[in-house]
């Protein structure tokens, strides 16, 4: 089976559920859940589901982007993963550490891109006046938020809507697109799963 790692920062939500989805005759199984928080709830989640964990803190490391990312590189590449997923994780990555991963490292992000890339998304497009909000799978390219879209779910936006109500509606949405496009994907199908 192909190899997955999972970066998250964070509860993890999206880590377990891309755990769950890889039983049976699934074409992919966990490996490594690696975290940039030692603290990171998801990380006791994940040992939970008896996935081996690693956590390399940012912190210490200030902003050297490169010599963090030299020990995050670390236990990933012991883990050798064919494919890594950020789930959720909320480190900006070199070029250099995503040209490493080249055309098999994906991430979920909380919204339609292109629209709302960065953070703050919900907001965003509430503020904007949006019908519709949602997320997107892609594949991770120099560019922050802005590789090829491997998926995405639509939800609408709702009268009285907050960020936080309308964060809820797309995470349900979030745990099905994730693993819909992992299973896709690890099979070596790289069709955009449409979802909502
Ligand atoms: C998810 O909503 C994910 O889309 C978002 O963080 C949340 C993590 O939740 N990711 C980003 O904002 C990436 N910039 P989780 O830890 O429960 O999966």
């Amino acid at each position: 089976p192909r190899r997955v790692a999972i970066l998250i920062s964070g509860g993890g939500s999206n880590m377990v559920k891309l755990v769950e989805s890889m039983t049976g005759d699934h074409p992919a199984r966990p490996v490594l859940v690696l975290s940039n928080d030692p603290a990171a709830s998801g990380l006791d989640r994940a040992r939970a589901l008896d996935v081996p964990v690693a956590a390399v803190d940012h912190r210490p490391f200030g902003r050297d982007r490169a010599a963090f990312e030299t020990a995050l590189l670390q236990p990933l590449l012991e883990a050798s993963p064919d494919v890594v997923c950020l789930a959720g994780f909320m480190r900006v990555l070199t070029p250099a550490f995503v040209a490493r991963f080249a055309g098999r490292m994906l991430n979920i992000h909380p919204s339609l891109l292109p629209a709302y890339p960065g953070l703050h998304t919900h907001q965003r497009a509430l503020d904007a006046g949006d019908a519709q909000a949602g997320c997107t799978v892609h594949e991770v390219t120099a560019d922050l938020d802005a590789g090829p879209v491997l998926g995405q779910a639509r939800v609408p936006v709702l009268p009285g809507d907050t960020a936080d109500s309308l964060a809820a509606r797309v995470l349900v949405q979030e745990h099905r697109l994730y693993p819909a496009v992992l299973r896709r994907f690890a099979a070596g199908d790289r069709t955009p799963v449409l979802l909502g």
